[in-house]
């Protein structure tokens, strides 16, 4: 029997000085996105997490609440499992530092590497605040003074081991160059390069100012410092060095470290240099992804600005928050966290795209076939161009996603939720509904669509966990469970099967309207269209300058009921339009599309505002709908 793949996933163990916020929660969500699709490509997946408990710090906060360390952490611990446990992360394990499992390995390789003579005892010098009872260095201090009180300090030398790391420099260097995929993404991986060029200095890897940690197993006045300590968890929770190292032996070297920008220098520095002392294989890679910021900037305990994922999961549920931390942020890059913003995702993507898409195809199956699945064996128009594109989706997610490029990897497979709605379009089923002899061809058009919403609803399944059992539920085939391959076949889904209408699966939110029914189809155009107009030649047609542009803001403009202000980006430029379309689309639906905008037309001044544009639209009787682009090009492409 052939061993299957495996594939070994950390993030990093957080403190437990306050509750977890959604930056937390975003590094977490993104390693079970890619345990989840890696388990459904049949790997044998190995996905830790866990608590970082030691420290002055944390000794502190527990004493400040007349404490005990461990009391104190306990309850702060169970909160971060309470929370991983609602947003469905799928952890094989969950490693506390104040476990004995973990202490026996930290203290096992600080003597190792001691007596190999990589640690040695020396004095620490620093600048210390007596009342304080810290130690600072040159830099950390203000005006020369403590920074915390304020009150001038002493040099002061403290007796502490120290870990050779600059014996490591050059090794690790040609590390680092030797494999690019080390450090990903590689705007971090420069960073580390220059870092370690300026030169490394030995590690202080002891301390003798508090209690709470892991004591030095040579010297018990000293524990051992904290980062010595957490790093050693991604090779302790294994089981290293115990009776049983099974987990070790299959999975380490680690695939994946994933950890925020900010500690990136922790895990490609330290650690590997710590392993490399202890003649331990280095892990694959470390990625470390960007920050997730508010308005008012970096989240943070002490600015009172956290927000918590709990009351998100309250108020929106939990696929969505997934689908919003791994839609908005770039891969690698800082993204932004508002509640407009999630709210606007939600809309768009979920509740609009592939919420109506569902409650669409559910809503005519039962009106039209009395709720049975029709055969899809009437081949027409269009069927190509959809069975095509969801043929290609699953091929072109799969590199985003190995490269921890989610926002990217989702927007992927929304082309295809935006193909399938506009087939409906295309294929106008209602008309098709009107025609006995257009049956058969009517029931293969739903039947490609149920086809289109499970091979989608397979695809975001390691993004959105909870979706396979509620499109299950609607479509009436069970879709949880199923392995990533199945989205590349087409025709498994079961003619004769009953579909069940149900409410909507992401209903709409909406603060004005409550109503969260399935949208009616579209009422049949009327059988005449307008006139074609005068006969014009090509040059004529050159005169207008048609422009793709990216609708970046709009807003409904005051006292109307027709008019949306825009703010598009056309190449470097940002323009103001403004467009009667307010009846048909909600202003934040629009944000983020992509349309075609006359660039050319003498700007006019609607309500006092200067409208330089027009954005193309169709429309036939009460119906509307702008002209967007179904790939995406860049702003300012030229359409002729
Ligand atoms: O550093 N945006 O723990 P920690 C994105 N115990 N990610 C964020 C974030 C934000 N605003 N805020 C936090 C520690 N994170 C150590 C780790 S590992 C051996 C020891 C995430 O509780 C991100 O992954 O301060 C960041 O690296 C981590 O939380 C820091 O968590
Ligand atoms: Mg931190």
């Amino acid at each position: 029997m052939e061993d299957k793949k495996t594939f070994y996933i950390t993030t990093p163990i957080y403190y437990p000085s306050a509750n977890l916020h959604i930056g937390h929660a975003l590094t977490t969500v993104m390693a079970d996105t890619i345990s989840r699709y890696k388990r459904m490509r049949d790997y044998d997946v190995w996905f830790l997490t866990g608590s970082d408990e030691h420290g002055q710090k944390i000794e502190g906060t527990a004493k400040a609440q007349g404490l005990e360390p461990i009391v104190y952490v306990d309850g702060i611990v169970e909160g971060f499992k309470k929370l991983w446990k609602r947003l469905h992360i799928s952890n094989d394990d969950f490693i506390r530092t104040s476990e004995e499992r973990h202490k026996k390995v930290v203290q096992y390789i600080f003597k190792k590497i001691y007596e190999q003579g990589d640690i040695y005892k020396s004095t620490y010098e620093g600048q210390y605040c007596t009342p304080c009872e810290t130690f600072f260095t040159e830099r950390q201090l203000v005006d020369g003074n403590c920074p915390d009180c304020g009150r001038p300090v002493e040099t002061l030398q403290e007796e502490s081991y120290f870990f050779k790391m600059s014996k490591y420099q050059d090794r690790l260097l040609k590390h680092i160059e030797d494999n690019p995929e080390f450090i990903q993404p590689v705007s971090r991986r420069n960073e580390m390069i220059n870092f370690i060029k300026q030169g490394l200095e030995d590690l202080c890897v002891s301390r003798t100012t508090f209690n709470w940690g892991i004591p030095v197993p040579i010297n018990e006045k000293h524990v051992i410092y904290v980062w010595f300590d957490a790093l050693t968890n991604y090779i302790s929770a294994l089981g290293y060095n115990t009776d049983n190292e099974e987990l070790y032996k299959k999975f380490w070297p680690c695939d994946i470290h994933l950890v925020g920008k900010d500690i990136v220098r922790f895990h490609t520095i330290i650690w590997p240099t710590i392993l490399m002392a202890a003649g331990l294989p280095l892990p694959k890679q470390v990625y470390g992804h960007g920050w997730l910021l508010l308005d008012s900037g970096k989240m943070s305990k002490s600015k009172g600005n956290v927000v918590d994922p709990n009351e998100l999961i309250d108020k929106y549920g939990v696929d969505p928050i997934r689908y919003f931390l791994l839609r908005e942020i770039p891969a690698g890059a800082d993204g932004y966290y508002s509640e407009e913003a999630l709210v606007q995702r939600y809309n768009t993507d979920l509740a609009n795209d592939f919420g109506n898409l569902v409650s669409r195809t559910v809503a005519m199956v039962d009106k039209y076939f009395g709720g049975e699945i029709p055969a899809g064996d009437t081949p027409g128009e269009f069927d190509d161009q959809l069975k095509e594109l969801a043929a290609r989706t699953p091929f072109e997610a799969e590199p985003f996603i190995e490269k921890m490029d989610f926002a990217n990897a989702l927007s992927t497979i929304w082309k295809l939720v935006g193909r399938a709605n506009k087939y409906i379009d295309e294929t106008t089923p209602w008309i098709l509904a009107k025609e006995e002899s257009q049956k058969e061809r009517l029931g293969t058009v739903l039947y490609n669509l149920l086809e289109t919403i499970r091979i989608v609803t397979i695809l975001a399944t390691p993004f959105m966990p909870l979706l396979p059992a509620k499109v299950s539920q609607q479509i009436g085939q069970d879709l949880t469970g199923c392995k990533w391959d199945e989205a590349k076949e087409w025709g498994l889904i079961k003619a004769g099967n009953s579909v069940m209408k149900k409410e909507a699966i992401f209903p709409r939110i909406d603060p004005k309207s409550l109503e969260n029914e399935v949208k009616e189809e579209p009422s049949a155009p009327k059988a005449s269209i307008e006139p074609i107009a005068e006969e014009i030649t090509i040059e004529d047609f050159a005169k207008l300058d048609l422009r793709v542009v990216e609708i970046l803001k709009a807003e409904k403009v005051e006292k109307t009921d027709k008019l949306i202000k825009l703010e598009v980006k056309l190449g470097e430029e940002i323009r103001t339009v403004v467009s009667g379309i307010a009846k048909h689309y909600e202003p934040q639906e629009l944000v983020g599309k992509k349309v075609v905008l006359v660039a050319n037309l003498k700007p006019v001044k609607l309500r006092g505002i200067t409208s330089q544009g027009m954005i193309l639209a169709a429309s036939q009787g009460e119906m509307l709908e702008v002209l967007q682009l179904a790939q995406d090009l860049p702003t300012g492409s030229r359409v002729k």
